[in-house]
């Protein structure tokens, strides 16, 4: 069952407060509709917002017909291919506005599976995020090439020591967010686009010293249709890092002299 953080909260009129999955897709159209299935057996309560961006082969079309059976079914159209960071920020805005406890990030494609999904949930009553994670133990990728396997794991690595992180999957696209955890977030100066999203609300997760949780997933390779990932993502991700990790290394810098600015000696006689 959805974990329900806030009983007593007044919801808006089209969805009572709960679990809102937000889903962008983009050309999904061979996937939509087994995930959105299986996510409505697995946790009954969650409604989901598929955050289209007019994907040309009429995803959003079969998203409007799954909205019609099913009333915890929602939509929203966006005109153009913008991104899953600006898809993301669109859906959250939308389910924040509508009276939701809890957010969850999940991919379209079938790779994030809803059996994991309880659990994130349950985690997230320990938790202000929780990170849906490959890379721990019990976590794993299944089907994934070689060399795919190899940016992630390099993409994390670089990251992790980059920002100086604990986190062992900083990329990853399950996550469950409680909704006071997003507005802490100051999501309006997110400028993030690709999938280096992920890494950015992460990381301004941890500069807020947020409780942030990582739970095993066992991530499954879409098996129709094609991943989003290109180039021009991870040069962004590479860019927007390593100037997070050159402003934070400056940062912690000029408290280290500040610190010892204020710890010198003033006379011979306060030295010893
Ligand atoms: N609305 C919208 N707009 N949706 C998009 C866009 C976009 O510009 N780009 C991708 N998506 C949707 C896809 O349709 C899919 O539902 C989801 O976002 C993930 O895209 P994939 O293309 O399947 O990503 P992936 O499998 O290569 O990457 C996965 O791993 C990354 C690295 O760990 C995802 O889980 C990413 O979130 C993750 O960062
Ligand atoms: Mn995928």
């Amino acid at each position: 069952m959805a974990a329900r953080v806030n009983q007593n909260h007044q919801a808006a009129p089209v969805p009572p407060e709960g679990v809102l999955v937000v889903m962008p897709t983009y050309n999904e159209r061979e996937n939509l509709a087994a995930v959105v299935g299986r996510l409505r057996t697995q946790v009954g309560g969650a409604h989901v917002l598929v955050v289209d961006d007019g994907s040309p082969d009429g995803t959003g079309q079969l998203a409007d017909q799954l909205a019609e059976t099913d009333g915890q079914v929602h939509v929203l159209h966006r005109p153009r291919k913008a991104g899953l960071g600006p898809a993301y920020l669109a859906g959250f805005g939308w389910g924040i506005e509508h009276g939701f406890d809890v957010l969850v990030e999940m991919d379209a494609d079938g790779s994030h599976r809803p059996e994991d999904l309880p659990r994130l949930l349950d985690a997230l009553a320990n938790a202000d995020l929780v990170l849906g994670s490959r890379w721990v133990p019990g976590g794993a990728v299944l089907n994934w090439p070689t060399g795919r396997k190899l940016i992630s794991r390099g993409g994390t690595a670089y990251a992790r020591l980059a920002l100086g992180v604990p986190v062992r999957d900083v990329t990853g696209g399950f996550r469950a967010f409680r909704r006071e955890t997003l507005l802490k977030l100051d999501l309006h100066d997110v400028a993030s686009q690709g999938y280096c999203f992920q890494v950015d609300l992460l990381w301004r997760a941890l500069r807020r010293g947020l409780r942030v949780v990582e739970v095993p997933i066992t991530f499954v390779e879409r098996e129709h249709g094609v991943s989003k990932m290109n180039g021009a993502i991870v040069r962004e991700a590479v860019t927007r890092v390593t100037v997070w990790g050159l402003r934070h290394r400056a940062d912690q810098l000029g408290r280290w002299a500040r610190q010892n600015a204020s710890r010198e000696p003033r006379s011979p006689r306060d030295a010893r």
